[in-house]
């Protein structure tokens, strides 16, 4: 079993380009199977949950292959159209691929995906605009048998701006005559990056990173190249270890505006932050203050995703910052593992209140999910002495080499076995 051992009190200082996407990375490996031909997915993280997409992406007839940076898909040979239940248990959102699967084949097995570590993980408005755009769907002993003889263009409304449903209703779209309206879409930059994979490849598809999304379908697709953005979550991540910490880092990668919500929280809480294009560089003397209540929402809002990271960076803080969680009701997870270290979280359903201690002390801890595994971390290079994290497969879900990228910071933590 790996452990990370983190020594703490060290300020953290120097530059860091951010690595790919996961959440940019998955939906476009989904909908390299839309098309038959030969994509190629350019800074491409390697990451757990990318292997697991993999998995599927040969499953069902694809050949992949690494070159550098680049993963070469090509979907040609693509022979099935069901991924069996291991497969899909490696990865919550692997449901994703289920949209993809129908635009191609016109037909798709799989199993439900059930919960997750962030609680229940319904797929109902999934299911309500594949079965809108003309998919029988039958949900039996945990499976899911999607039948399209035509998929046919719909006007969606989403009864809720679901990332993951829009994805799948654009994926699925692209094999839909006509031009389908999906009103309330997701407006995060992960569906604008679908949008300009699926363009690359031939589709039409217009208006992502606005509510209203128009993909006309049925296009004869063919293979494309796209480079996967810099991902939000894991800046934000680093950003609020150096604010915690105390330091002055310069990160490269995510357009800044794509994080105002956390450097704003991060400024009211005492750091310097200054951006410019794809540079976020932020000075923090590592005593920070309360910050006004943080309550998480779909994008622009601030990111459920952001919200363990920002609460890690608080502990110390002067005061006592509220979080609301209004996206996942098991996104606390990580606070009975943050008391370990003596922190001062207090939890009643949905809210969080942190309340700033004086220090924290090294201890080891258990990663729960992703996010919060990674506020263990962020918590641990605060803390006095030497904290060991275990079940890291939780943060390799989405951090490509977080111990690298904080040791180039000047952090003190190494993976041991
Ligand atoms: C995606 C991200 C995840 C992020 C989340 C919110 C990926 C791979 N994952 O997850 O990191 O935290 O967006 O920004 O991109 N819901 C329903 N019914 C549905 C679908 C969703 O009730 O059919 C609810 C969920 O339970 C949740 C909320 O809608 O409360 C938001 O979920 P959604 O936007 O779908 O998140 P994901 O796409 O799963």
């Amino acid at each position: 079993m790996q452990e990370l051992f983190v020594e703490g009190g060290r300020r953290l200082c120097g530059e860091l380009t951010i690595q790919g996407s996961k959440n940019g990375v998955l939906p476009v490996l989904a909908a390299t199977i839309v098309c038959a031909g030969e994509c190629r997915v350019e800074n491409c993280p390697r990451l757990r949950d990318v292997d697991a997409s993999i998995a599927i992406l040969r499953h069902l007839g694809c050949c992949t292959r690494w070159e550098g940076d680049a993963l070469v898909v090509d979907t040609t040979h693509m022979d099935r159209a069901e991924v069996p239940d291991a497969l899909m248990r490696e990865m919550r959102s692997s449901v994703i691929f289920l949209g993809a699967i129908l635009a191609r084949q016109g037909e798709a097995a799989l199993s439900y995906p059930g919960g997750c570590e962030l609680g229940p993980r319904p797929i109902d408005v999934h299911l309500a605009a594949l079965r809108a755009l003309g998919a029988e769907i039958e949900e039996r002993g945990g499976t899911l048998r999607c039948r399209s003889k035509v998929l046919t263009a719909a006007e969606l409304v989403l009864p809720l701006p679901s990332v993951g449903a829009t994805e799948n209703a654009i994926l699925a779209a692209c094999g839909a005559a006509g031009t389908t309206v999906i009103y309330n879409a997701a407006r995060e930059p992960e569906i604008a990056e679908l949008q300009a994979f699926l363009n690359a490849m031939g589709a039409q598809v217009r208006g992502a990173g606005g509510s209203i999304v128009t993909v006309t379908g049925a296009a004869a697709l063919h293979g494309g190249t796209h480079r996967v953005s810099a991902d939000r979550i894991v800046e934000a991540t680093y950003l609020c270890a150096a604010a915690g910490c105390g330091g002055d880092v310069r990160l490269r990668g995510v357009d800044c505006r794509e994080l105002s919500t956390v450097t704003a929280a991060l400024a009211e809480a005492g750091c310097t932050v200054e951006s410019e294009g794809e540079w976020i560089a932020l000075r923090s003397s590592g005593a920070l203050r309360a910050v006004r209540p943080i309550r998480t929402a779909p994008y622009p809002g601030f990111p459920t995703d952001a919200q363990p990271a920002l609460m890690a960076a608080l502990l110390r803080s002067a005061g006592s910052t509220v979080f609301v969680e209004n996206i996942f009701e098991n996104r606390f997870r990580h606070v009975d593992e943050l008391a370990r270290l003596g922190a001062d979280v207090r939890v009643a359903g949905r809210v969080a209140v942190v309340s700033g201690v004086a220090a924290l002390r090294g201890a080891g801890v258990k990663c729960t999910d992703l996010r919060g595994g990674a506020a263990l971390v962020l918590a641990g290079l605060q803390a006095e002495g030497v904290t060991r994290v275990s079940l890291l497969e939780h943060i390799d879900r989405g951090y490509e080499r977080m111990e690298q990228d904080l040791t180039t910071l000047g952090a003190s933590i190494e993976r041991r076995a």
